[in-house]
């Protein structure tokens, strides 16, 4: 719903504190842990040193129960969509078959153009000669048809908003295109997880922070400026407004009726030890979560918390080094499929 009003006012200054950017990762730590704003302000008024970051968090205070009602409020968060529901229900139907999927994607006149455009591309070696989409189909491979139809119909939801740019759009996408390329490639070695659920998994852990671009703009805008100026993550520096994108992706998750796996993996991506359901799953996306940031962050990839994670899943230090090479082809075949799909 672009221009919402929010009446949410965005930080007017920052703070250039060496420190601030740590302060805000322990309160992102802590909201995180508490679910609740309520103490980190007296936690970091003990400490002059961090008196920037309490002068910010007097900037916007927003109580978690005000800003819940106020997403809630938004109508323009609409019911699951009709085309996401559809592929939903082929993605996890087990007896489904590559004939059901047709029939689906059949009806979507922009999702069959871009799937015989896909087909024909020098990817697959068979440039202009496929002309059905029944063929173009069984070229791609059910799999992969299928995560385009998730992908596909994803990118629709936020399609002609003026609200978001195109950079920002982008910015999005590719990224949870990476995490969900990397969780499938992590679940191939792990029995407990489907490669194909975990592919799901990554492309929508951050639905909670697209809906807040999308129906939130202002609200979005303000945590971006306040990252990029401290030089800390998104997560950390909503902190500050006491609220986070997992707890979005939350609600959105059970207003759509996701499956459990998919709330919990929204909702404590960035701490999976949250988690009481779906730990391991959680744990894996927030492993992928870290490789896909390791581009602009490296050291993210080997943090006390971070290899703590990877020995959670039993992952070793080799196996982990061997993921974070693997990230350049990644990124180049995340650049393919948005260049397909736009
Ligand atoms: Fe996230
Ligand atoms: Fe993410």
């Amino acid at each position: 719903m672009a221009g919402a009003d929010t009446n949410i006012s965005s930080p007017r200054q920052h703070v250039p504190m060496n420190k601030l950017g740590q302060g805000l990762k322990s309160c992102g730590k802590m909201f995180e842990k508490t679910g609740s704003f309520r103490g980190i302000r007296e936690r970091f008024a003990k400490d002059g040193a961090k008196k920037g970051l309490v002068n910010l968090m007097k900037v916007n205070p927003v109580s978690q129960e005000d800003f819940c009602g106020l997403v809630w409020k938004i109508t323009d968060i609409p019911s699951m969509p009709t085309a996401l529901q559809r592929y939903f229900d082929i993605i996890h139907d087990e007896v489904a078959s590559l004939n059901d999927l047709e029939k689906v994607v059949r009806y979507d006149q922009s999702l069959s153009a871009r799937i015989l455009r896909i087909a024909n591309s020098s990817y697959y070696g068979f440039r202009g000669r496929i002309s059905s989409l029944s063929r173009a189909m069984v070229v791609i491979g059910f799999e992969e048809t299928k995560r385009l139809c998730l992908c596909s119909v994803l990118l629709d939801l936020c399609r002609d908003r003026p609200a978001l740019d195109r950079r920002t759009r982008e910015r999005l996408w590719k990224h949870a295109f990476a995490v969900g390329k990397v969780a499938a490639l992590i679940a191939e070695k792990r029995p407990w997880l489907e490669s194909e659920e975990a592919y799901f998994l990554g492309l929508l852990h951050d639905l909670g922070k697209l809906i807040l671009a999308v129906h939130l703009k202002d609200y979005f805008d303000s945590i971006i400026e306040l990252s990029h100026g401290n030089k800390v993550g998104f997560h950390a520096a909503e902190a500050v407004h006491g609220i986070s994108h997992g707890r979005v992706g939350r609600w959105v998750g059970v207003k759509w009726g996701f499956p459990e796996i998919y709330q919990e993996v929204m909702e404590f991506h960035h701490a999976p030890e949250m988690s009481s359901s779906h730990r391991p799953a959680v744990t894996l996306i927030f492993l992928a979560n870290v490789l896909a940031n390791s581009r602009s962050d490296p050291p993210l990839m080997e943090t006390e918390e971070t290899l703590a994670r990877c020995g959670d899943l039993f992952i070793s230090h080799e196996e982990w080094m061997e993921y974070g090479e693997k990230m350049a082809r990644i990124w180049l075949e995340v650049d393919a499929l948005w260049k397909a799909l736009n």
